[in-house]
């Protein structure tokens, strides 16, 4: 099966969180027959690649993310018949399909970390375990080895009495981390990228890439929970170097998670000198809302801080020869448009809903990077606003609801956080139809299905001008037809002193330039001229044209000189 070969620039990339996208055997969880049944929906898009998260075998305490084999598919989703029939039929449609690698860790249901369990001396070393401290000696746990936290709350480390050791996990409990110091951890996990390579994939998204390199000396985090020490680790660029090489996907769309990183080394993981990866993905861009700092404390965006983020990110991957992926949501994150829009409107054409829905992907889309979509922003899915904490499922929230009750919040106050932060937000069903089950399963979903399924769905926005679905198929369009947009340089723009919630940039390539401003306002303001007037307008959230030297409520415009 040939790879599908283009061209990263001008591509978009659409993410399927497979649990959720759509159900062909009615037990209420997606799977790939699903996906499969949807692709002349994403041709219709007129998406590049298909990024398809985890669905290995798994016991499903992190969604997939805590993968028991690497080398096959869970049944619940399918069998490995339906893969491959699955990139026979996107390959006929000219899209690619990009696996999501979760190489930091494994689940404890691995065979490799029961083989560890079982005394096997080769598989302990694959794992990364320590003496406690102030243990008296063997069977004596101590104190975990460091103050270093978990990402889904406490610590990262567990005493496991059959290793005699603690383990480190900087996700749940039952995803071990692999010890990447090991060269035959490095071998393996090459070795799997290249089995789905064979298996002829176009692509990868590595999980949590940037943690694969732990420090050289464990030492608690004097300021924070850890993960500044655990980041970007000491070999990391080696790592991916040799990872890329052995695998032999150097001419693949490969695509980093990176958490807690920084620009420099961003530049380093993606500018192709290096040959270490196509793209990466950053998130500081999603804490502008993150009260001093903690997702589990709520304030308003702070769009001046969006703004700058946005710029250092923009010009300097530009600068330094980097390439950033782009994107508002995927399955960790709220939906981008009710973060920053609210709950008015939804599903009303004209309304807020649809102006902030179609703001936000002008915002991102006419950047320089590779724009993704994630299933459901192309329709404008909206957080579900659930009643109860019995309504979520995933392990972050569950963990952080507990603890946010024994910080001293109270249920509702603990409820409303969770329904502005929680996973799953982005995880509820995809919305194919107003039907019950929303056209995506015929059983009981999984997850509760939103009730603005009945206004915000496929069947109400495919083929139906001015919708939210049209608007992300034309700013598709455009990246494919327009050299400026998929290959010109970016600058950003001031829009003077009565905008200061407008983000404004110009892509420029030969004497083409393209100006966007788009306003995270929720009132109309006066910008500066940014040299558009007499411009044409190329896209915008509005059915009109803006008026001259003003921007209406949450309102995005593109002009093209
Ligand atoms: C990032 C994934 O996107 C997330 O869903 C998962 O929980 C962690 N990595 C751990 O694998």
């Amino acid at each position: 099966m040939a790879a599908i070969e283009k061209d990263f620039h001008g591509s978009v990339v659409y993410q399927v969180y497979i649990k959720s996208f759509c159900d062909s055997d009615g037990d209420g969880v997606g799977d790939l027959p699903g996906v499969t049944s949807k692709l002349d929906y994403l041709a219709e898009l007129g998406v590049d690649y298909l990024w398809l998260t985890p669905f290995y075998p798994s016991p499903q305490r992190d969604g997939g993310y805590d993968v028991s084999d690497y080398r096959a598919v869970d049944p619940a989703y399918g069998t490995m018949a339906d893969f491959d029939e699955l990139v026979a039929r996107a390959h006929e449609r000219g899209i690619g399909v990009m696996l999501d690698m979760v190489l930091c860790h494994t689940s404890v249901e691995h065979e490799w970390f029961r083989r560890a369990l079982a005394g096997e001396e080769r598989y302990r070393a694959y794992y990364i375990l320590r003496d406690g401290r102030g243990s008296s000696g063997p069977g004596d746990p101590g104190q975990p080895p460091t103050n270093w936290d978990c990402a889904f709350g406490g610590s990262a480390w567990k005493w496991e009495p059959r290793l005699g050791k603690w383990y480190l996990h900087l996700h749940d409990v039952s995803q071990p981390d692999l010890d990447w110091t090991n060269p035959e951890v490095r071998a393996e996990c090459a070795e799997v990228v290249r089995f789905w390579k064979d298996h002829g994939v176009d692509g990868f998204r590595f999980d949590v890439v940037n943690l694969i390199s732990k420090p050289e000396v464990f030492e608690d985090d004097l300021c924070g929970a850890g993960r500044r020490l655990f980041a970007d680790g000491p070999h990391i660029h080696e790592y991916l170097r040799e990872l890329v090489a052995r695998a032999g996907i150097g001419d693949m769309l490969t695509v980093g998670e990176m958490a807690s990183t920084d620009l420099a080394n961003c530049v380093r993981y993606t500018r192709p000198e290096d040959r270490e990866l196509s793209m990466s993905f950053s998130f500081h861009h999603l804490k502008v809302d993150y009260a001093g700092g903690s997702k589990w404390e709520l304030m308003e965006p702070d769009i001046a801080r969006l703004r700058e983020i946005f710029l250092e990110w923009q010009e300097g991957m530009q600068a330094g020869g980097g390439w950033n992926a782009l994107f508002w949501d995927n399955h960790d994150q709220p939906r981008a448009v009710t973060r920053f829009g609210g709950r008015e409107g939804v599903g009303l054409r004209g309304s807020r809903w649809d102006h902030v829905g179609k703001m936000l992907a002008i915002c991102v889309h006419l950047m320089k990077g590779t724009p993704y979509v994630y299933q459901g922003d192309e329709l404008g899915m909206v957080n579900p606003g659930y009643d109860s904490i019995e309504r979520f499922r995933d392990v972050e929230t569950t963990n952080y609801y507990q603890i946010m009750l024994e910080m001293g919040k109270g249920p509702e106050e603990a409820l409303r956080v969770v329904n502005e932060r929680s996973r799953d937000n982005g995880r509820t069903p995809m919305q194919w139809s107003a039907r019950p089950g929303a056209g995506f399963t015929e059983g009981s979903p999984w997850l509760e299905i939103p009730a603005s399924h009945k206004l915000v769905n496929a069947e109400a926005e495919v083929g139906v001008v001015g919708s939210m679905f049209e608007h992300y198929r034309a700013l598709i369009r455009l990246r494919h037809e327009l050299d400026v947009i998929a290959r010109g340089s970016v600058r950003f723009l001031d829009a003077g002193p009565a905008a200061p919630k407008v983000i404004a940039y110009e892509r420029t390539l030969g004497e083409k330039r393209v100006v966007v401003a788009c306003s995270f306002d929720a009132e109309p303001c006066s910008i500066a001229d940014l040299g558009v007037s007499g411009a044409e307008v190329l896209i915008g959230s509005y059915d009109d044209e803006p008026p001259a030297g003003a921007l209406r409520p949450f309102e995005g415009v593109a002009w093209i000189m």
